[in-house]
């Protein structure tokens, strides 16, 4: 939902409709608050979504100020935040507090809790619970789960509820044991697969679908056949919008980054830099000087 001019909704205040009902930040004319159909209309209309992990109340608002169109409270917060190697161990209680700092700092963005592993695998009613429990005790607008027609049942039983579900298909994290490791989904007679698991999760109602992992050409295929938008985390370009995790993006984190990021920053090494030069300035004696002390 970039601010591209030439896809915006024109400026007619005779008809009283909100204007640019996408595209922007609220100050460049965009929605106030982005709402699953600001997602829908995106789709409708060409213009790219764009979303990044958060995980805390100071990356949400700088993220939700510079007009990304919604933040996902990830279970990649198992890797980032909580010294896991694995998103498997993350619980529901580890991830309410994060989603809640989140949404609590943004004005404008939508916020996504992810529905950890083992939260609803045991059926519909359990995955309700998980989702009622983030939607009253975080303030997130819609929740994320894994997997296509195996959490097709769990995602009409969200839906019937009135919750928004975002889906996530091809390369799942949860189920990296039993996919083998970190492979890529959807190549050769893998097509059909996930072409089935694309189908399955908008039937269930699920309002976006994240695509991970998966041949460009293969995302391009699931983004002509569905109604409903969907989001590449390593999926190419012809997606209806692109998530990353902001740590990857941002050039902090340490070791291995998928191939699929681009990195616009390098985070790592500004903190570095400033930790060391901190450092000496203390065991030289230059820090603190009178500028930073209180008469
Ligand atoms: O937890 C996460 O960050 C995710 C994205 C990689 C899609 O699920």
């Amino acid at each position: 939902m970039s601010d591209q001019p030439a896809k915006t909704a024109a400026s007619d205040t005779s008809t009283g409709v909100e204007q640019n009902p996408y595209g922007g930040t609220a100050a460049t004319g965009g929605p106030k608050r982005v709402r699953t159909r600001h997602f829908q209309n995106a789709k409708r209309d060409g213009i790219k979504i764009t979303g990044l992990t958060s995980y805390d109340q100071l990356t949400a608002r700088i993220f939700d100020e510079a007009g990304i169109d919604f933040l996902l409270v990830g279970d990649s917060a198992g890797n980032n935040v909580l010294g896991y190697e694995t998103t498997l161990p993350v619980r529901v209680d580890d991830l309410i507090p994060l989603t809640r700092a989140v949404a609590g700092a943004v004005k404008r963005a939508f916020v996504v809790a992810d529905m950890p592993f083992g939260s609803y695998e045991n059926g519909p009613e359990d995955a309700l619970h998980t989702a009622v429990r983030f939607m009253k005790e975080t303030g997130a607008h819609a929740v994320k789960l894994e997997g296509g027609e195996r959490s097709q049942k769990q995602i009409r039983r969200i839906v019937q509820a009135g919750i928004p579900v975002m889906a996530h298909i091809g390369y799942t994290p949860q189920s990296e044991h039993g996919l083998g490791g970190h492979v890529i989904q959807g190549r050769g007679e893998g097509v059909k697969r996930l072409l089935a698991d694309a189908k399955a999760v908008q039937d269930a109602g699920a309002f976006a679908v994240v695509l991970e992992m998966v041949p460009a050409d293969a995302a391009r295929q699931v983004t002509e056949m569905l109604q409903i938008p969907t989001i590449s985390v390593g999926a190419g370009p012809y997606t209806d919008g692109q998530l990353l995790v902001w740590t990857d993006w941002a050039g902090l984190t340490i070791g291995r980054v998928p191939k699929f990021v681009k990195q616009y920053a390098n985070l790592s090494g500004i903190l570095s830099s400033a930790a060391k030069e901190w450092r000496e300035d203390v065991e030289s004696g230059s820090y603190p000087n009178s500028e930073h002390s209180y008469e």
